[in-house]
């Protein structure tokens, strides 16, 4: 399999997605993709792509929204899916032979540092941005990766407190692991972009225009649905919950569940844990 070196300045993100969590990603990939999918698509509803364009999805992972983006061009234009995972990409390749489209490829490297020639209209990603060690770097190799005028639109999580489905697990999983320090707000990571206007400065820093942030708030189907035993095992294994239960033995983790449950089941509705959440669609714009 196709494995770029963790070397660089995300050297860290890079050995993350390949040796920790891309095979995870891979193996939960269509209950990930059924819990986001509503986020990714409000996006890109706003992002308004056309047939015909060429579009970069960064941090495309397992490939959703890169084969959902490459319908929405069509035949007449392309969609490039970028990510530092090697897993993940081979199981994008998969999706988009199956699909037999020939308007879609995939590169394995860092965003923030591959050459890109200016030729792309759109430069998309659903939740990819937030894991940059320089954003402001990251960024400005991105709009370099735009035709002038060209747009750039991306999902990304709102602050934790917005996001009960992912607040609920962890507060009710924290009393069973030893004390951490919280990660620094502006740390790589799925909440780095939670400050709208922070996010603003750093895309206005490199070199954007006609900056914006909307709110995309919706009630996601936790896990894809399914039993309150499913929910409870998908958010144990995934995200910061995931994170801190990976070292602990199996009692801690049999307590941590026992909990995570019973935090969850007064929003399991038969069909599956339905918890709000709130993200942001940005959209800014390299100048013509
Ligand atoms: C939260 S996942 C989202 C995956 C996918 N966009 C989706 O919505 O299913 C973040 C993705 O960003 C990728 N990523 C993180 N840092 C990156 C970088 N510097 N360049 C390219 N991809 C990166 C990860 O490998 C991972 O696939």
């Amino acid at each position: 399999m196709e494995r770029i070196a963790a070397e660089g300045p995300n050297a860290q993100q890079i050995e993350y997605w390949n040796e920790t969590s891309g095979a995870k990603w891979v193996a939960m990939e269509d209950v990930i993709d059924a819990q986001i999918e509503p986020l990714g698509t409000a996006a890109m509803d706003r992002a308004d792509v056309r047939a015909g364009e060429r579009v970069l999805d960064v941090g495309c992972g397992c490939g959703q929204t890169s084969l959902q983006l490459a319908e929405r061009v069509g035949k007449a234009g392309a969609v490039v899916g970028v990510d530092i995972s090697g897993p993940m990409l081979e199981r994008a390749r998969e999706r988009a032979r199956a699909a037999g489209l020939s308007n879609l490829s995939f590169l394995n490297r860092d965003a923030q540092t591959a050459g890109f020639d200016a030729d792309f209209d759109l430069v998309f990603s659903r939740f990819g941005v937030m894991f940059f060690a320089e954003p402001e770097v990251a960024f400005h190799n991105l709009l370099s990766a735009l035709k002038p005028g060209g747009r750039l639109t991306c999902a990304t999580w709102q602050a934790l407190p917005k996001n009960p489905w992912m607040m609920i697990p962890i507060g009710a999983a924290a009393k069973h692991l030893p004390p951490s320090d919280p990660p620094a707000p502006d740390a790589p990571g799925p909440f780095a972009f939670a400050d709208a206007e922070r996010v603003e400065g750093i895309l206005r820093a490199a070199g954007f225009d006609d900056v914006h942030h909307e709110s995309v708030e919706r009630e996601l189907l936790v896990g894809g649905g399914g039993t309150l035993d499913a929910t409870v095992d998908f958010v144990l294994q995934l995200g910061p919950v995931g994170a801190a239960l990976r070292e602990a033995g199996d009692a801690v983790r049999q307590a941590a569940a026992a909990d995570v449950r019973t935090a969850l089941e007064p929003y399991h509705d038969g069909a599956g844990v339905r918890m709000p959440a709130a993200s942001w669609a940005v959209s800014a714009r390299r100048p013509a």
